[in-house]
């Protein structure tokens, strides 16, 4: 498989989002905890990476502007990744993309709802028991944390609402 090339996202692209994020996820997309979030959150295109391989859309992960409590912060996800292209290490390399950008932001935390061993790697962890709320349920070993500057995940407690600074 040729490699992937990792961008940061664009509205060209999102038509062929589409069509990854519903085969990935099959039809249960929409009923996810995550999508009542990203319906208040802001997308940052920036901090969000798309894969290409030999020009085709094939992956991304989306970064979104929330607050918790108070307090700025980041929402990583949608991940996914062409089911044709799984298995290959491109998912990881999202992640990561996505972290390293994210941690420009001068933001200092990023929460996820996914999979402990696929963001456990890059320094997530279980959110302490009712520290965030999120706005709907969601399964405690999935809602995962990690800080994005020193200090980042202290006092740092909530609801999950929609950002009012200015991205
Ligand atoms: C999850 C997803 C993004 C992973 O993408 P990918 O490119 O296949 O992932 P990678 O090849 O980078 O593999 C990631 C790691 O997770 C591991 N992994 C993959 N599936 C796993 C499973 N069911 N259980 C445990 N570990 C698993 C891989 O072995 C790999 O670890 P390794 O490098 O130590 O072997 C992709 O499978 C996908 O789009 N799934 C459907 C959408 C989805 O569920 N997204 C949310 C993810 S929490």
């Amino acid at each position: 498989m040729p490699s992937p090339v990792l961008v940061p996202d664009d509205p060209r692209f999102d038509a062929s989002l589409e069509h990854v994020l519903n085969s990935a996820f099959g039809p249960g997309r929409f009923s996810k905890v995550s999508e009542r979030v990203r319906e208040f959150a802001t997308l940052d295109r920036t901090l969000s990476r798309v894969a290409l391989i030999d020009g085709v859309v094939s992956g991304c992960c989306r970064i979104y502007r929330i607050d918790i409590g108070q307090t700025p912060a980041l929402f990583l996800g949608p991940l996914a990744v062409a089911p044709d292209a799984q298995g290959a290490g491109l998912g990881q390399e999202l992640v990561g993309a996505s972290l390293k950008a994210s941690e420009t932001s001068g933001l200092g935390a990023v929460i996820v709802v996914g999979q402990p061993w696929m963001f456990a790697p890059f320094g997530f962890s279980e959110i302490p028991r009712d520290r965030v709320t999120m706005p709907g349920p969601v399964e405690n070993r999935r809602f995962q944390w990690r800080a994005l500057a020193a200090n980042g995940l202290e006092n740092l407690a909530g609801a999950v609402r929609a950002p009012r600074a200015a991205s």
